[in-house]
């Protein structure tokens, strides 16, 4: 967390009063929520009455999402590209699972980007069972910004709501709501804590005009969206956070893509073979995210041994039960799941330095030779593995 979020967080959590109340103290505690309201609106361009603050940006997404095919009942079908986070997979399937959604799954080219004419196409089978259409604002895992307002003109021309995933874009990219909604986005969901902000809290940002049924009931805080006591502390931590983040996103969307370019050119001068996903030109992708598969070893084996060496970074796929899957994401993209297995996701953010690049660059030709020898051990013949490890 940004050391300014942590103080406000700290000092506002000594603060009496809950925002509901109508005695002093309470709408002393109102005035800093909304305060903090007005403060994340203007992070992501929308009026202040537009954000409703969620438990975070898997709840935001779920509100989004589940919200909005529950308002079109009975449109059965839900449009939404490959390689979505989990947030978005895990709750359109569930849908489909229990609630009699359709859900289409929509083609993105080797970078990673919806296909625009299979969008089309898609609609005008039947626009009129349509729910919704679904979609980061950039993808999590290889970086890919997707063309948000070209989906949500081609859904807009037939009344269709777009909810947008901006969880992994905020904060990194400018977000201008009031033009978003003018190109026919319903809503989007936002998460403190890739900002600098606190775990467990994030927002909706819902236009006045969509209908999204309630996924907590209760008391009918914010316009009876999204019940339940708010986090008055968490919210001011989240303004600061926001404040903060749009007031140095064109100095710090310059200084990671600077730091970015510096890494993929150090990585592709050492392992030539390594692969960069993603698109590479400069506003095609987050400027902190870098995404490789590296060729003949596992991605985990590099993200242990660079771990060993002080160095974080992720593979981007989900494990289950200790056996690691290929990402979903490449395999959207086309990539076979050999290229999948070497995929490692390399991020920068707010704190990281040239140095850390360095501390990677360093670290990377021992690590990478270590894992291609277990690469090759574990593809031996029974019996190989003593004489190659
Ligand atoms: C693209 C995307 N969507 C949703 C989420 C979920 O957000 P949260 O961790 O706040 O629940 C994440 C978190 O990593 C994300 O990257």
């Amino acid at each position: 967390m940004l050391p300014a979020a942590i103080a406000a967080y700290a000092q506002a959590l000594s603060v009496v009063g809950n925002p509901a109340s109508i005695h002093s103290q309470g709408q002393n505690a109102k005035r800093m929520l909304e305060e903090a309201r007005e403060k994340v609106a203007a992070s992501v361009g929308s009026d202040p009455i537009e954000v409703v603050f969620t438990g975070g940006g898997t709840e935001a997404v779920n509100l989004g999402i589940k919200g909005l095919y529950w308002a079109r009942a009975p449109r059965p079908r839900i449009l939404v590209p490959g390689g979505e986070h989990h947030a978005t997979l895990d709750t359109v399937e569930w849908l489909g699972d229990h609630d009699n959604a359709i859900v289409e799954w929509l083609p993105v080219d080797e970078l990673g980007r919806v296909d625009l004419n299979a969008l089309r196409t898609s609609i005008e089978v039947d626009p009129a069972s349509v729910a919704l259409v679904t979609l980061l604002a950039a993808n999590n895992e290889v970086g890919t910004i997707q063309p948000v307002k070209e989906v949500a003109a081609i859904a807009a021309r037939h009344g269709i709501p777009v909810h947008v995933d901006a969880v992994s874009a905020y904060g990194h990219v400018p977000i201008d709501f009031a033009l978003l909604r003018k190109a026919g986005v319903s809503a989007l969901s936002v998460s403190a804590h890739k900002i600098g902000g606190p775990v467990g809290i994030g927002a909706l940002v819902l236009s006045r005009t969509a209908n999204v049924v309630p996924l907590i009931h209760g008391g009918g805080q914010q316009r009876q969206v999204r019940s339940g006591t708010q986090d008055v502390a968490a919210a001011v931590a989240f303004a600061v956070a926001a404040t903060d983040a749009v007031q140095n996103l064109p100095d710090e969307n310059e200084r990671l893509r600077s730091l970015r370019d510096q890494l993929v050119a150090g990585v592709s001068r050492l392992v030539p073979g390594a692969v960069l996903n993603g698109d590479s030109s400069p506003d095609g992708r987050l400027p902190g995210n870098a995404h490789f598969s590296f060729p003949g070893c596992e991605g985990d084996s590099l993200l242990f041994l660079l771990d060993a060496a002080g160095v974080c970074v992720s593979t981007g796929s989900a494990c289950q039960a200790g056996i690691p899957e290929p990402s979903h994401v490449l395999a959207a993209m086309g990539r076979s799941a050999g290229e999948s297995r070497g995929a490692l996701r390399i991020t920068l953010g707010r704190t990281s330095s040239s140095e850390d690049v360095g501390a990677l660059l360093e670290a990377l030709p021992g690590a990478y030779a270590q894992a291609s020898r277990a690469g090759l051990a574990d593809r031996a013949p029974r019996g190989a593995s003593a004489t190659l490890a």
